[in-house]
């Protein structure tokens, strides 16, 4: 039960204080899900609707990212500088170079499947044979990185993907714990090999852009190319170094979120192999080729395919990558009487100096919103008049771009029970990239493989990014 200890007449209800923080951090840690339904209350509007100049990103996140990141990036600097590199970002996701990136994901996972060893089976098996086995994890996690190389990251990085690459990403990777977390100054290696890796990765990313600057590398109008044109309201151009850590920002945002929610959703549909029989009988129906095979998607055409959207919201929904979103607060901040209030004459005070928390994970499993709530069931999603599409509206912005942000405009979906990409000022930015490269990476695996398991595992919460616990194995079998 949670513990509550009033220390002043208007503090609310705290779910972290110090005594008894240890043991709230061990329920949270092992099952974040059911804590926070036993703290529903506290809302998540209150947190991603708030002044992002109370409620801190940067300040909770910044002794985490920073050693990982590299400075000069995100939530190193203040909140008025990053939300322009976002912006600088969001130049580099056009729609142009969206359209793009299709027919290159779809090239390198048939690639992945033609020569990895993980799928030596296939590679030897006819039509609709055997049985074999792969570990999703390991090839998704495998998948994400050579596509996300391959498109955002551009030529050169692609190129150098060796394995001094991994090992380097690897050690860098290994500064996103939840001891990290909790504790930013540890003598441990782990810590000094973070370190390390980060000025390596530093470096790479640098030589590129040097390289480049100095007309010695051919390569196409991709990230690199459109952070190295931008320039900051006060003319500044955009540094190096700074570049450099926002490209490995890139890598990093869009690894963990994505290879996870690929995994479990492909874990949902080999246990539901109706869904992935309807998965494949969508692809048959848009994209057959009168001599029976099936031609590539154009950028539209997957994003129009409504089994495979639902699929991918379906997963998110279940597992959002980032289930807690956290925040620093910087002043006195009230908090609205119908949230935690027992009674309307009185008013709860969250202290500056605490942390607060959003949850998308606790709304979107939330049985007094969604029907079936644990259960995995991508047809709700097809209701016009459901909550679910409610909750997930599209909206077109201020640049005429459309962005789907869930319970209206006016919102900012920071009032949607359905959260999985954030909302209000920090929203994810990658949502579309996401989207396009699962959607890809699913279909394509769909249209040569069957898939089957048992059952789906369970969560594993003790690392940042939820994934499901060993063993993790799908069994598949060729379908073409
Ligand atoms: C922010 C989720 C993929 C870049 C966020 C946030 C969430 C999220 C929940 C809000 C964090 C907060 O408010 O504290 C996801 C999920 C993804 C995904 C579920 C995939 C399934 C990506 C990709 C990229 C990316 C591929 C880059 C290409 C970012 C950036 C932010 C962000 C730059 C902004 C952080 C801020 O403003 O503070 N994402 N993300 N994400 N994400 Fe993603």
């Amino acid at each position: 039960p949670q513990v509550i200890i009033p220390r002043n007449p208007s503090d609310p209800p705290v779910v972290f204080h110090w005594l008894p923080f240890v043991g709230s951090a061990i329920q949270y840690g092992n099952n974040p899900l059911q804590f926070f339904l036993e703290c529903r209350e506290k809302g998540n509007n209150f947190v991603l609707g708030g002044k992002s100049t109370v409620f801190s990103a940067e300040d909770a996140y910044k002794h985490v990212t920073t050693p990982v990141f590299g400075k000069d990036v995100v939530y190193d600097i203040p909140n008025e500088k990053f939300m322009e590199q976002k912006k600088f970002v969001k130049v580099g996701l056009s729609m142009d170079n969206l359209r793009a990136y299709v027919g290159m994901i779809e090239d390198e996972v048939d690639d992945f499947l033609a020569n990895d060893p993980a799928f030596e089976a296939f590679q030897k098996n006819e039509a609709g044979k055997e049985w074999s086995t792969f570990d999703v994890v390991k090839v998704l996690q495998e998948i994400t990185i050579l596509t996300a190389a391959k498109t955002l990251q551009g030529k050169e990085v692609r190129g150098n993907m060796d394995k001094n690459f991994a090992v380097t990403y690897n050690d860098l990777d290994g500064g996103f714990t939840p001891l990290n977390f909790m504790f930013p100054h540890l003598p441990l290696e782990s810590y000094r090999k973070r370190d390390r890796a980060q000025k390596k990765m530093s470096d790479f990313y640098v030589n590129i852009i040097k390289k480049r600057k100095s007309g010695g590398s051919d390569h196409e109008q991709d990230m690199i190319a459109t952070l190295m044109a931008q320039r900051y309201r006060s003319g500044e151009p955009v540094k190096d170094h700074e570049v450099a850590h926002m490209m490995i920002t890139l890598l990093m945002a869009g690894q963990h979120t994505s290879s996870a929610t690929g995994a479990w959703g492909l874990l949902h549909i080999a246990a539901n192999p109706k869904i992935g029989e309807a998965l494949y009988q969508e692809q048959v129906k848009h994209f057959s080729t009168p001599d029976g095979k099936l031609r590539s998607m154009t950028y539209e055409e997957l994003r129009a395919l409504p089994m495979m959207d639902a699929v991918i919201r379906e997963t998110l929904r279940m597992h959002p990558p980032i289930h807690s979103i956290m925040r620093y607060v910087r002043d006195d901040v009230a908090i609205p009487g119908s949230l935690a209030a027992p009674s309307k004459d009185r008013t709860y005070i969250v202290p500056k100096g605490n942390y607060v928390l959003a949850s998308p994970i606790m709304s979107q499993m939330d049985p007094k919103v969604w029907k079936d709530a644990d259960k995995f069931e991508p047809y709700r999603w097809a209701d016009p008049e459901g909550v679910a599409a409610q909750a997930y509206k599209t909206y077109v912005d201020e640049n005429g771009e459309k962005v789907d942000y869930g319970f209206g405009a006016v919102s900012k979906g920071t009032e949607s029970p359905y959260q999985p990409f954030g909302a209000g000022k920090h929203r994810c930015i990658g949502e579309q990239f996401a989207y396009l490269q699962l959607g890809t990476i699913l279909a394509t695996i769909i249209r040569h493989l069957e898939l089957q398991i048992d059952k789906v595992p369970e969560e594993n919460y003790h690392t940042m990014i939820t994934m499901p616990k060993t063993p993790r194995s799908i069994a598949y079998r060729r379908r073409v």
